[in-house]
């Protein structure tokens, strides 16, 4: 089960992802979260010290092991085909929640010159970890919409598109819906986060309904979760915040709406 997180920038993506991994490991599935944000923060909401999260170099970043799979100095000719099923038992880390993480770093458009090495395997193991693996895989995504067009996600099972009721928000989740379909994503679910009125909850359900999406949760503005934003606290525990509950609710029905397959338990 392989279920990517995106949505606008601040929609709440990465406090998502982090209760979602949580939910499936309480579960007792074997779950790796994905940070693919070239601003990683999802360690931390999944409870790792700042300053320990910042020691992890991310995998485009780590030129001894893009040396090491590419056979190359950069710049050069270089392997384009190479194993990549050890990089995760090689470089994820356990975050306090107990999810392991593996950080990806900034991923190029393909072609765009600079770290060609480096690309190529963030892009190879990228299609390792949403087609090969057996774990719950869950993705969380670079704000914004110019990432999708890669290619590297068509094989993802979910899509969760993360938006609040700002218009901006909306009009970018139409765009992510429309390239997810594109690039074979088999399905894309709106969740509404931070809602404070059943006004915003109509309009995210209005979208929804207009592209023909389904919602799959409506989270509602939370006080506890900003205040964990701002003292800078983990959010995966938070169990009895309403918001953390939605989420839950949300897994639960994720779980049951996808052809789970039973290899994913451990
Ligand atoms: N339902 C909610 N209620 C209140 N605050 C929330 C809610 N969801 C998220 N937040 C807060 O909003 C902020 C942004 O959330 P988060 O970092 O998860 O968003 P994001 O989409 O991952 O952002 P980015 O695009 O920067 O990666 C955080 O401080 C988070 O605690
Ligand atoms: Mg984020």
């Amino acid at each position: 089960m392989k279920i990517a997180i995106a949505g606008k920038g601040g929609c709440g993506k990465t406090f998502i992802a982090a209760v979602i991994a949580k939910w499936f490991l309480l579960k007792e599935y074997s779950v790796l979260a994905i940070d693919a944000d070239p601003a990683p923060n999802l360690a931390l909401a999944l409870g790792m010290d700042p300053g320990e999260a910042m020691q992890i170099v991310p995998v485009s970043e780590n030129e001894d092991l893009i040396r090491e799979k590419t056979e190359t100095d950069f710049p050069g000719v270089y392997q384009l085909s190479f194993r990549v099923d050890d990089i995760v038992s090689r470089y994820a880390v356990i975050t306090p929640s107990g999810v392991p993480i593996l950080i990806m770093g900034t991923i190029h458009e393909a072609g765009s010159g600079c770290m060609c090495q480096a690309n190529t395997v963030v892009r190879n193991l990228l299609s390792h970890l949403i087609s090969e693996r057996d774990e719950v895989v869950i993705l969380d995504m670079e704000a914004g919409v110019e990432h999708l067009g890669r290619g590297t996600l068509s094989r993802v099972d979910l899509m969760l598109v993360v938006t609040d009721a700002n218009s901006r928000a909306l009009h970018i989740t139409e765009k992510i819906v429309r390239l997810a379909a594109n690039s074979g994503i088999k399905r894309s679910d709106i969740v509404g986060n931070k809602i404070k009125s059943p006004e915003e909850e109509r309009k995210i359900r209005a979208l929804a309904e207009l592209i023909k999406v389904p919602v799959v949760g409506i989270i509602p503005y939370d006080f506890d979760i900003e205040a964990a934003g701002i003292a800078d606290s983990p959010v995966y525990n938070l169990h009895e915040t309403r918001a953390v509950k939605e989420i839950s609710e949300i897994a639960e029905k994720i779980h049951k709406i996808t052809d789970f397959n039973q290899n994913s338990r451990d």
